[in-house]
């Protein structure tokens, strides 16, 4: 089994990583953080000769490691209510591999939500856009944990995560 976490935050040890750690604790896994990798915004070449897919920039190396994966955590914070842009874009190029036959089909997709204000109740955007893209591309949906938390070590000093958090990882135990 192949887990992988996709971290889109801008701290690289922040709440967010630190949350995919815990929830991944004892799993072997490998961490990518986006804000690593060179990211282009998405181009919809439908209506021209172009094809859909741009070999520019470091999309088609993440995909070739996502190409093995069966387990995929997607670890955001909240930026101004919606998933960090990273993730955002790195989702929209999605439709490059859409569209040139990827195989999400069956990839079990676990998403991670850090934020300061309610991200449960006003960050909910970000779960239906994972749920509905899983949904889209034949994806296995697993489920979201929010957490609110703001400073750079505040997931770290947490004894206790939400019951959401614990599920999602009771979730992962059950196929490893
Ligand atoms: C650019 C920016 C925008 C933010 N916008 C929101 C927001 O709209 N809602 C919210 O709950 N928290 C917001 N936050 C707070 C972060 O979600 C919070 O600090 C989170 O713990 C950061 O995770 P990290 O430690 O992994 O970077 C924002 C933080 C930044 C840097």
């Amino acid at each position: 089994m192949t887990v992988l976490l996709y971290n889109a935050s801008a701290r690289k040890h922040g709440n967010t990583a630190t949350l995919g750690e815990r929830l991944l604790r004892g799993i072997p896994h490998t961490t990518i953080h986006l804000m690593d990798h060179q990211l282009n915004f998405v181009q919809d070449n439908r209506d021209t000769e172009r094809p859909q897919a741009d070999t520019t920039d470091d999309y088609a190396a993440l995909m070739a490691q996502m190409r093995s994966a069966d387990d995929i955590v997607l670890a955001t914070p909240v930026y101004w209510y919606d998933m960090a842009a990273p993730l955002k874009v790195f989702m929209d190029r999605w439709f490059d591999s859409y569209t040139n036959d990827f195989p999400f089909q069956g990839k079990r997709v676990y998403l991670l939500v850090v934020g300061a204000d309610q991200p449960e109740v006003k960050a909910t955007g970000i779960t239906n856009a994972v749920r509905y893209s899983c949904e889209w591309l034949q994806m296995n949906f697993r489920g979201v944990a929010a957490v609110t938390a703001d400073g750079p070590n505040d997931v770290a000093a947490m004894t206790t995560l939400p019951a959401s958090f614990v599920a999602l990882r009771l979730n992962l135990e059950k196929i490893v």
